[in-house]
């Protein structure tokens, strides 16, 4: 199969062959010893050989997840596996611990996989019964009660779902929010007293979908582009909509509110997406914003925070919903070419960039607390890093605090893990 034509069927975009297992791991550095976990990440690995290659969209291959396990210094083991059934689409974007299990996850109608501790799948199993229609992959944990926050959407519905899941694994709210025109939503943000919504002009394509295209969503600039805050105890007649420029938001970094009772919401840009390239989100540089929501005036100021072109941010998630100082993301140019780390700091408006080496390139960095008392930035930077040379990949260890400095540890995996979407730090419970 000639995968070349197809960016995403190439280099590290490429699916691995083999379900691996390895234990006892080797490392260059000290892991620290306060890390007792697992550094968890899912990204789609489709099954080969890939069914139309020229034309498939990376969004849409089957689910794989990745793990490595760290204890008293030690990486004990690394393993990969599929998620779900052997065949077909399965949760691809994200994998979380949510009340003691561990979940595969992803947007648009498929409901969650459960994993068992070592990543073996479970089967099926939507919060045991909570979202059965389907999810999300980026639910927010309100770091004061530990609840998941989301907003789910499928094209069938003629509504965002707003969800709130208790630490019980049980379902709290549901409001339906009425959307027009089939939005893909593929993030949303929480503040003390907000949901941050998107609708954004990426629309369910309904001619693509007929034909049999396995990703029906495309640039629909006719949509326009709007933000919503629903108050958090508030039913969907209480949302209120504003306007912003035409753009795409995957991801947003954090938002918070402030005394005068503005909304924040830090997000990644893209100018647009699925209208020059439809097999992945390539059409030009995306820049961190800041959106100042001023409820009073009706207006949302839109200010470039930093042109870094980035994916993927994250940040300290204690913090998550509230006032911020410190953000990371990885860079991610033309072509969604991976490179270095960014690390930002909101406060002195300065940049620091981490560079893992030549021909090493980053995924998604995780940021991990130092302890659960330290204070924001007080913890280490885990990311899967893919090296070209070797066609290997390591797990590397920063220091938040020293983001430019040497790794504190670099973990040798005995395969590379294909550049994909989300995953999380999952501390051993207890
Ligand atoms: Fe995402």
């Amino acid at each position: 199969m000639d995968t070349t034509t197809n960016t995403y069927l190439a280099g590290n975009f490429a699916p691995v062959t083999e379900e691996v297992t390895a234990l006892d791991l080797e490392v260059t550095g000290m892991i620290p010893d306060g890390l007792d976990g697992r550094l968890l990440r899912n990204g789609p690995n489709p099954h080969l050989p890939v069914e139309r290659p020229e034309s498939y969209h990376w969004f849409t291959g089957a689910g794989m997840v990745h793990g490595l396990r760290l204890r008293d210094g030690r990486a004990e083991w690394y393993r990969n596996r599929w998620v779900g059934a052997a065949e077909g689409f399965t949760p691809n974007t994200n994998v979380i611990g949510h009340a003691g299990r561990t979940w595969a996850i992803v947007e648009s109608g498929p409901p969650p996989v459960e994993l068992d501790d070592e990543l073996e799948s479970l089967g099926v199993n939507g919060f045991d019964g909570a979202v059965d229609e389907g999810y999300t992959a980026h639910p927010k944990r309100d770091p004061r009660t530990g609840d998941l926050h989301a907003v789910s959407y499928l094209w069938a519905w003629d509504h965002l779902r707003y969800t709130v899941i208790g630490t019980d694994g049980r379902l709290r709210r549901e409001v339906r929010v009425p959307v027009e025109g089939g939005p893909m939503v593929h993030d949303c943000a929480i503040t003390e007293n907000h949901v941050v919504l998107f609708d954004l002009p990426v629309t369910f394509d309904l001619d693509a979908a007929m034909v049999g295209t396995t990703f029906p969503y495309a640039w629909n600039p006719d949509h326009g582009a709007r933000v919503g805050l629903l108050p958090r105890d508030g039913d969907a007649d209480a949302v209120r909509w504003f306007d912003v420029g035409l753009c795409y938001v995957f991801h947003s970094l954090n938002a918070h509110e402030t005394p005068s009772g503005d909304v924040v919401v830090d997000v990644v840009r893209h100018p647009r997406v699925f209208d020059r390239d439809r097999l992945g989100p390539n059409d030009g540089a995306t820049r961190l914003e800041r959106w100042t929501i001023d409820p009073v005036a009706g207006k949302v100021s839109e200010e470039t925070l930093d042109d870094t072109s980035v994916e993927l941010p994250r940040h300290d998630e204690r913090l998550l919903g509230q006032p911020y100082r410190y953000g990371y993301a990885m860079e991610a140019g033309d072509g969604f070419a991976h490179g270095g780390a960014v690390k930002y700091d909101l406060q002195s408006g300065t940049t620091e960039r981490h560079d893992f080496g030549a021909g090493r390139m980053t995924l998604e960095p995780v940021f991990v607390p130092r302890s659960a008392d330290a204070g924001e930035d007080e913890g280490w930077i885990l990311s899967y890093v893919y090296d070209a040379a070797t066609d290997r990949s390591d797990v590397v260890i920063l220091a938040a605090d020293d983001f430019t400095g040497d790794p504190v540890a670099t973990i040798h995996l005995p395969q590379r893990v294909p550049f994909g979407f989300h995953g999380n730090w999952v501390p051993t419970a207890g």
